[in-house]
């Protein structure tokens, strides 16, 4: 299966979602990832459901919702019925994971499971029968622009080796870059979550280069297949 490139609209111009996620589309985007926060789980504050329900329509590939809240459970449905394709939740947002992943499967939905960068692997040893993917955050979560967690590129491999033969998907979000893609790709990663490094230096008037950006992106993790 060739790397899948998802870009975060949390680096997007927030007035114009809708022409900016037609763009990046139009310039190679497979998934759109985005990323909701509650200033609470994180020091950080993005968008809620109406906002996704909003977008839906404009996202023709896959609606990659990464929710950074806590609590989780009583917004499980109303992010499904926005439109979501993967929801994803972070393993230290609820004590309760494994009912929250069945929630999410509940809905239709694809269930995903989010582990911060001080969070072990084994975090998902029970949960591999409920989870359709898992998200290796390689930053904290709460901002875009951050500095690539080198540590987090064996934890890719362990969770390779881990996952095995199942159906499951690693994604890999924060601080991907031309530089960073190929690391985490020959470990084991097959979604590429990039924010900063597809947005930076375009516009919805200049999108060629996001093109660019993702089509870097795109080369270098080649490089390790
Ligand atoms: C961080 C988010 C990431 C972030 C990626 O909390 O989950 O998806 O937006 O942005 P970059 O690619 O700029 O690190
Ligand atoms: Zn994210």
């Amino acid at each position: 299966m060739s790397i899948l490139i998802a870009p975060s609209i949390l680096s997007a111009d927030f007035a114009a979602f809708g022409a900016e996620i037609e763009a990046i589309e139009a310039q190679g985007a497979d998934w759109i990832h985005v990323d909701v926060m509650d200033n609470h789980f994180v020091p950080n504050l993005t968008f809620g459901p109406q906002l996704c329900r909003a977008i839906r329509p404009y996202i023709t590939t896959v609606m990659d919702v990464h929710l950074m809240i806590s609590p989780v459970d009583p917004f499980i449905e109303a992010y499904a019925d926005a439109g979501a394709d993967y929801i994803s939740v972070h393993a230290e947002a609820t004590p309760h994971i494994h009912r929250t992943l069945q929630a999410i499967r509940a809905t239709g939905k694809k269930s995903g499971l989010a582990i911060n960068p001080g969070t072990p692997v084994e975090a998902a040893t029970e949960l591999l029968d409920i989870v359709d993917m898992i998200v290796v955050m390689s930053v904290n979560p709460g901002f875009g622009g951050q500095k690539f967690i080198p540590s987090q590129v064996d934890k890719v491999r362990r969770l390779r080796e881990m996952i095995g033969d199942r159906p499951i998907l690693i994604e890999v979000d924060g601080g991907i870059t031309p530089q960073t893609a190929p690391a985490v790709v020959a470990a084991g990663a097959d979604v590429l979550v990039a924010g900063s490094a597809v947005f930076g230096g375009g516009s919805v008037n200049n999108p060629s280069v996001y093109g660019a950006n993702i089509q870097a992106i795109r080369a270098a993790a080649a490089t390790a297949r």
